[in-house]
């Protein structure tokens, strides 16, 4: 289970980083937890003939994992807490699909993760539509302007209108469907699918539980008509609805609003049943935009055959405990990779040598040679480096970094046995530049009790678990009262010294002054009264 190498070209040479960016595709699927995601990661893996049998990536069930069960309490509460990162050859493209935990608790993870991809795949549940999770991922795509492409899953039992579904992705987020495929039977009796350019019907043959692909037939119109009779009708007819609202897809017109993230390719099917996913694979390689010239802090675009840059968008150490290590996960933005070379780490100007570069997928490791625009790189004990780092080769730049969520718990952490306090603070630090968790300090606090902040309280366990697990550093936390914190200056933290209930910290990751508040009256009131003290919101973009 090897990262592929890059299908020869039929122009340019194969290690020119223009052409080898015009095949890859990078993308990541975002979904509300149990829409599906595994299921689909799975089954895309399975089409693209990675892995031998679905079942493989997620272990679930007691099948064998190879992602992202690298701790017990992954595997007691069956979340995926860490990103994994696929790569696959499909049709003379790579592509690389980087998951993304569920569990809205993680959200700063997945926010990292988007930073890093193309295009994302938006997975619904078709008996549930649109879920707080997917709305509040969907927010982050459109933030970045990133394409999304939507598959409507689950179609194989009873579920909602088609009809119903699209409009609630037009009415709910603004974004115009563009259906490229059509079920040919209601939800929970799929017979096959339309395919809208051609009018064709793909009849499918079941799978068994993912267990292989799905066997279809292609149907010319008339004969579908003849066979499914008023199934077939009735997606002609919901069919005809939607190509008179203009809700088609194809003109150069809506490739440039899917690109530009105002409309969606909406597609149906099962990925249980392996239905609809190889249609979803091609769309990808169709549809989905090539890397293309990433802008840096001052809007300048870093064109993807310039000298090699990258953007660190992940630490993560210990993902198994056979490797001890940490591991950046490197998007390429422009140039050729080749392991070995010397690059300077943007924000220390330092040299960074890659002697130790690594595809990863998910728990397998291979060592990586070359890598191109899209790709992702792990490079081992990099302990210098950050999520929203830039490394480059011979012309420097710099990337806009990636900001944080916003977070919403806080916690005093103290180490349960002083004899372990060394320990406890090289923990605090490591899991920190991570971005594991934000730690926070004051001087009235001191250095024994920082204040952690989370967006979701999962990531407390998560400290706590490592802390003890990976430092023997055991920890007690106090959960405090705020639940918003806003950005503030010296001006600002002298301002509201001695108010109460309301505390100014420090991050520690990058000196920001945090106002902690207990709840939005009590900023609403502070803000009131002192019009001209800054409490700016934490990420300016969402
Ligand atoms: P997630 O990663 O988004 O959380 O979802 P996951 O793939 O784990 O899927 C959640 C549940 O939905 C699983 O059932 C899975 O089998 C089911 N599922 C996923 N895709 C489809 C589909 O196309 N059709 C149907 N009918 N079910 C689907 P489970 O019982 O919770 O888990 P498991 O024991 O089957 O693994």
């Amino acid at each position: 289970m090897t990262a592929v190498s890059a299908p020869s070209t039929g122009e340019g040479t194969a290690e020119d980083p223009g052409t080898q960016a015009q095949r890859r595709r990078t993308f990541a699927v975002i979904s509300h937890p149990d829409a599906g995601k595994s299921t689909l990661t799975e089954a895309l893996a399975l089409h693209a003939e990675v892995i031998s049998a679905a079942g493989a990536v997620h272990g679930k069930g007691g099948r064998k994992g190879v992602t992202s069960d690298w701790m017990d309490m992954e595997r007691e509460r069956g979340i995926s807490v860490t990103s994994a990162v696929l790569q696959f050859a499909y049709r003379d493209q790579v592509i690389n699909l980087l998951d993304t935990p569920g569990h809205g608790d993680f959200s700063e993870d997945t926010y990292r993760v988007l930073a890093a991809v193309d295009a994302a795949v938006m997975l619904l549940d078709a008996a549930k539509g649109l879920e707080p999770q997917t709305l509040k991922l969907f927010d982050v795509c459109r933030d970045r302007g990133v394409p999304v492409l939507t598959f409507v899953n689950k179609w194989d039992r009873p579920g909602r209108e088609a009809l119903e579904l699209v409009d609630e992705v037009e009415q709910t987020i603004g974004l115009r469907p563009m259906p490229i495929t059509w079920p040919v039977g209601i939800a929970g009796d799929l017979h096959g699918l339309v395919e809208r350019a051609d009018g064709t019907m793909h009849r499918f043959t079941r799978a068994a539980h993912g267990a292989s692909k799905a066997t279809s037939e292609v149907l010319e119109a008339e004969r579908a008509a003849a066979e499914e009779g008023p199934d077939w009708e009735r997606a002609t007819e919901e069919l005809a609805l939607l190509d008179e609202i203009g809700a088609g897809f194809g003109s150069d017109e809506a490739m440039a609003a899917f690109h530009a993230g105002t409309a969606t390719p909406v597609m149906f099917g099962s990925a249980l049943s392996n239905i609809g996913v190889a249609r979803l694979l091609d769309a990808l390689v169709e549809l989905a935009p090539p890397p293309g010239p990433r802008p840096d802090q001052k809007g300048e675009p870093r064109p993807v055959d310039a000298p090699f840059s990258g953007l660190v968008f992940k630490v993560q150490a210990s993902m198994d405990k056979s490797h001890r290590d940490r591991v950046a996960f490197v998007r390429i933005c422009s140039g050729r990779f080749e392991r070995g070379m010397v690059l300077t780490h943007d924000a220390t100007g330092r040299p960074f040598a890659t002697k130790y570069a690594q595809a990863m997928f998910g728990r397998d490791r291979s060592t990586i040679e070359e890598a191109f625009p899209g790709d992702i790189v792990g490079l081992v004990n990099a302990t210098a480096l950050r999520p929203g780092d830039t490394l480059w080769a011979e012309e420097p730049v710099t990337f806009p970094t990636i900001p944080s969520f916003a977070p919403e718990h806080f916690a005093v952490c103290r180490v349960a046995d002083m004899s372990k306090t060394k320990q406890f603070r090289k923990g605090i630090e490591q899991l920190d530049s991570e971005g594991v968790i934000q730690v926070l300090s004051s001087d009235l606090r001191g250095d024994q009790a920082p204040v952690l902040a989370a967006v979701g309280p999962l990531q407390f366990e998560v400290v706590s678990a490592r802390l003890a697990d990976e430092f023997g550093a055991p920890v007690k936390l106090d959960r405090l009262d705020y639940t918003l914190a806003r950005r503030t200056d010296e001006s600002g933290a002298a301002g509201l010294k001695g108010a109460v209930g309301i505390e100014v910290l420090t991050r520690r990751l990058d000196g920001e002054l945090l106002a902690l508040f207990p709840h939005k009256w009590r900023l609403q009131a502070v803000a009131q009264n002192n019009p001209d003290m800054l409490l700016a919101p934490l990420v300016a973009d969402t």
